[in-house]
This record gives C-alpha cells, sequence and structure tokens, in this order.
C-alpha cells in the first residue's frame, strides 16, 4: 500500500536518499527542508517533475508551517532527518545545533503531538514519527571495546552529538508522555552519493586527488563504523 510521508532534511545527503527511494517506489512526499549550506536541491534532480513529491523549503521549528503541511497532506509518518550535522561547526557555533536539533525537534514533536491526538482511532494507531538520530550519542569506541547497543549509555562528546542526544531524550519523552509512537534510529556514519564533501570519505576523496594533505582526528585509532546511505534508507523504511 503506498504511503505518505513528511520528511524533513530532505534535500540533505541521507533525507534526498530516502526521497528518492520512496518517490520512485511511488509513494507521496513532503519535503521541508530550510536548504541550509548542506541542503542542495540538486540531490532531487531526477524526481523534479515528479508528482508525488512536493517540496517545500522551510523550517522545523516554524510551527504554522508544520501545522499546514500536516492538516493538507495528512501524513501516515514524519522522518525527521533535518539537523545541522556536522561536527567541526557545532566546536565552532553550538547555538545553531541547540536551535535546530534540540528546539526545532521540539517543536515539531509538539506540532505533530496535537495534530496525531486528533486523528481518528486506525490513523492514529498506525502514525509514526520516525527520528534519525546518530550512533555519536553513545561516545566513542577504543580498540577493544563492544560495538554500541540500544543499553549503552548516552555520554556525547561534541556539542553536535549533545544536541542529538537531547533531541532523543525529547522523543522519548513525547513518547512516554503523551503516547506519541515514535521510532528513532541511530545508525553509524554514512557514505555514498550526494554527500557534503564537509564529511570524511568525499574530503579525502578530493584531497587525495589534489594531492593535498589528509586531516585525521587524533593518532587516526579511532574506530569508525560505515554503513552505505542506501543500506541505511532501506533500514529506515524496513523499521518504519
Ligand atoms: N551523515 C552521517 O554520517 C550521519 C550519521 C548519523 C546520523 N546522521 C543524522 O542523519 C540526519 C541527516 O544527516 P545528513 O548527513 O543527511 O545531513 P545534511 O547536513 O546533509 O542534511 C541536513 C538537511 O537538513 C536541512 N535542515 C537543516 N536545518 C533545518 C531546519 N531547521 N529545518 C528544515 N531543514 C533543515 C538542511 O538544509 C539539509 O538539507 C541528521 O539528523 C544527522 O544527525 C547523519
Amino acid at each position: 500500500m503506498k504511503s505518505t510521508y513528511l520528511v524533513t532534511g530532505g534535500a540533505g545527503f541521507i533525507g534526498s536518499c530516502f526521497v528518492l527511494q520512496r518517490v520512485k517506489a511511488g509513494d507521496n512526499v513532503i519535503n521541508l527542508d530550510k536548504l541550509t549550506y548542506s541542503g542542495n536541491l540538486e540531490n532531487l534532480d531526477e524526481i523534479k517533475n515528479a508528482p508525488n513529491h512536493v517540496f517545500v523549503r522551510g523550517d522545523i521549528g516554524d510551527e504554522q508551517l508544520v501545522i499546514e503541511l500536516l492538516e493538507k497532506y495528512q501524513p501516515d509518518a514524519v522522518v525527521n532527518f533535518a539537523a545541522e550535522s556536522h561536527v567541526d561547526r557545532s566546536i565552532l557555533d553550538p547555538d545553531v545545533f541547540v536551535k535546530t536539533n534540540v528546539l526545532g525537534t521540539e517543536v515539531l514533536l509538539r506540532v505533530v503531538k496535537d495534530w496525531w491526538k486528533n486523528l481518528e482511532e486506525e490513523k492514529r494507531n498506525k502514525f509514526r514519527f520516525h527520528h534519525i538520530s546518530t550512533d555519536e550519542v553513545f561516545g566513542t569506541l577504543s580498540m577493544d571495546d563492544p560495538a554500541f547497543t540500544e543499553d549503552t549509555p548516552f555520554a556525547p562528546n561534541s556539542p553536535y552529538s549533545a544536541s542529538k542526544a537531547s533531541s532523543d531524550h525529547f522523543v522519548r519523552a513525547y513518547h512516554e508522555t503523551y503516547g506519541l509512537p515514535t521510532v528513532i534510529t541511530n545508525c553509524s556514519n554514512n557514505y555514498g552519493p550526494r554527500q557534503f564533501p564537509e564529511k570524511l570519505i568525499p574530503l579525502m576523496t578530493l584531497n587525495a586527488l589534489a594531492g593535498k594533505a589528509l586531516p585525521i582526528y587524533g593518532t587516526g585509532e579511532n574506530i569508525r563504523d560505515w554503513l552505505h546511505v542506501e543500506d541505511h534508507c532501506d533500514a529506515i523504511y524496513e523499521v518504519l
């Protein structure tokens, strides 16, 4: 059965992959994206004439706009990719990370909850709010550490991961307090097409091609786990 998704941040790296997959599969997608420096409409070129994709430029913290979209399109799920996503930028300017990742997510949750609670029962029971988070909320791994699991305690180390951990807590709290049907997935680092070149793999690739230095944190012994963006988006769909 075809579904209708309100996707936020769907012009970014991972969100655009999810939007392309769902639109090509015939689902309806309303794509709300602020188009910050990392959002790029060219990521959506393949579906620019698709009748089942609606792009809306706007902020997840704009409650009036989100209310209008929910009432107009009546989505079966909200999938929240929108975020400030780059650790280095969060070290230079944490405020915008709090604004979008914490406050923006909370506004989105509140508006969705107020709309959701008045849905008729069947639609209300089937609805999902899927929040895309990161394994960085669990901290870092050393060589001999076991892998993170869903039960690993939170230990965010950067303003970015602290803001994502905070948004995860709000998503959980909206489920516990109001019964909003929420899902959180905490994926590891993604790689693949359409990634903004400030991130590790495209940055290393471009620097290597240009014969420039390859910058890494620390001594290079940190463990990173890599997930192809299409596998990640398949998994989000499975979870949903
Ligand atoms: N890239 C990774 O390796 C990775 C790993 C784990 C988790 N994540 C999470 O996945 C999600 C997507 O990451 P990404 O790599 O695609 O990021 P990205 O920076 O490429 O895309 C983020 C998108 O969100 C939009 N956006 C930013 N602020 C907004 C706002 N206030 N309102 C509406 N739209 C806004 C941007 O314009 C952009 O299109 C994020 O929540 C991130 O924390 C990413």
